[in-house]
């Protein structure tokens, strides 16, 4: 049974020496039974028909946004709901330029925007536009809003260059497309996560709060989404967005979390606490700016609930998963908490070392349980988010191999 049979691709051809390749690309996808739409943007007409490629996936292909023969006209919102999943390639830097900045003015990156379906974008273009820092930060951009970038390849170049720009081989595309539908770690999962730091109001323009950029909430997020798990991220206040298959609720301080923590976790299968929860509030708020009169003032904290123990204490408990932040004795501090909080799993890593950890994009742990202990050596926090999934899903009652 193919992964893609019966499903709904939307093929977006753009610009560039390599549209010729997505003449195959329809015919491979085709050979897996997927049903195949094909748009092409003006300037791909420039290099490989309409009508091969109307031949090829047997349907009519659509150039243009109002569309007399759509109904109601609206040829693009018919396209963008039909789809299971939208596929740019070759995507030109120029395409891509545009719908990292959110342009509709064809038919194509209309669609990108009205599209809710989980999109894939294999670049192509010449090696040196492909290293401009440009691309790369749209490239960038887009990975960090849930696009899937397939490739690209390096090697020769249509214009002789030799470098990274080559679209990805057209067995790898269809391969990368058909992961997407099998069924992952965490399929058919509920799946909770806290992310970021919170803040604790001191008076109206005034809060605690810590470092944290919730980077690694974020990745994690996206790694159970894309296992297949119904995902809630609360997150605490940070500059990231996450895609659209994730669930977010935003909130400020550490009470606000846990009450939208208890909401999210009823009937759910796993909680991952990722967020560096305030452990300390004030007392008291006050009601207006508090001025500098004294030379020395005098805040009375109280502890904050533990979220992750409250949530590991619920007489319905999912599977719980905390992270543990330690300088010194890492394994020895993290399987304490582990016991004392009644975890199934914690992550611990070592932030003695600057370079992996809060800000940064990298990240090393140990995934801990109460019987393995598993090295996760440094890798992108999104690589290791998916490490991470992957070890839940095996571990969740019910799991077969
Ligand atoms: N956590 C939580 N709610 C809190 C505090 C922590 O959910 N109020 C979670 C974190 O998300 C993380 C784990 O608990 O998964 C961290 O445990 P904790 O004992 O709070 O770690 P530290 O804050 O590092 O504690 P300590 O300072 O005692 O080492």
């Amino acid at each position: 049974m193919y992964e893609l049979s019966n499903r709904h691709i939307l093929l977006g051809v753009t610009g560039g020496i390599a549209a010729y390749k997505a003449a195959d690309l329809v015919r491979r996808l085709r050979d897996q039974n997927a049903f195949v739409k094909v748009v092409m943007t003006l300037a791909a007409t420039e290099f490989i028909t309409p009508l091969t490629m109307q031949a090829l996936s047997g349907e009519p292909v659509h150039l243009e946004l109002l569309d007399a023969d759509a109904e109601a006209g609206m040829g693009h919102i018919e396209l963008a709901r039909w789809a299971d999943a939208l596929l740019i390639a070759p995507a030109s830097a120029n395409f891509i330029a545009r719908i990292t900045h959110g342009q509709a003015d064809d038919l194509l990156s209309t669609l990108y925007l009205a599209c809710a379906a989980p999109k894939f974008v294999a670049p192509a273009m010449n090696q040196a536009m492909w290293g401009q820092p440009s691309t790369q930060t749209n490239i960038q951009t887009l990975s960090e809003r849930g696009v899937q970038i397939l490739g690209p390849a390096a090697g020769e170049q249509a214009c002789g260059d030799i470098g990274e720009g080559r679209l990805l081989e057209v067995a790898d595309i269809v391969s990368e497309v058909s992961n997407h539908f099998q069924c992952g770690a965490l399929a058919g999962r509920r799946v909770v996560i806290t992310a970021g730091p919170t803040q604790e109001a001191i008076d109206p323009v005034r809060y605690l709060s810590n470092r944290s950029s919730g980077k690694m909430g974020f990745a994690l997020a996206r790694a159970a989404a894309e296992a297949g798990g119904e995902t809630t991220l609360i997150a605490g206040p940070v500059q990231l967005s996450c895609a659209d298959n994730i669930r977010r609720v935003n909130v400020i301080s550490a009470k606000q979390m846990l009450a939208a923590t208890l909401k999210a976790v009823d009937d759910c299968d796993v909680f991952i606490a990722t967020a560096a929860v305030a452990d300390y509030t004030p007392v008291q708020v006050a009601d207006n700016k508090i001025k500098k009169n004294a030379a020395e003032m005098e805040l009375t904290l109280q502890r904050t609930d533990d979220i992750l123990a409250t949530v590991s204490a619920l007489p319905q408990r999912p599977y719980c998963v905390g992270f543990a932040a330690e300088t010194d004795d890492v394994i020895a501090y993290a399987r304490g908490k582990l016991e004392r909080k009644k975890l199934d799993m914690i992550i611990a890593n070592d932030v003695s070392d600057q370079t992996i950890g809060f800000q940064s994009d990298e990240n090393a742990a140990t995934l801990i349980t109460a019987d393995t202990e598993l090295l996760l050596p440094r890798t992108s926090k999104l690589n290791l988010a998916k490490q991470i999934i992957d070890q839940v899903g095996t571990r969740l009652p019910g799991h077969s191999d």
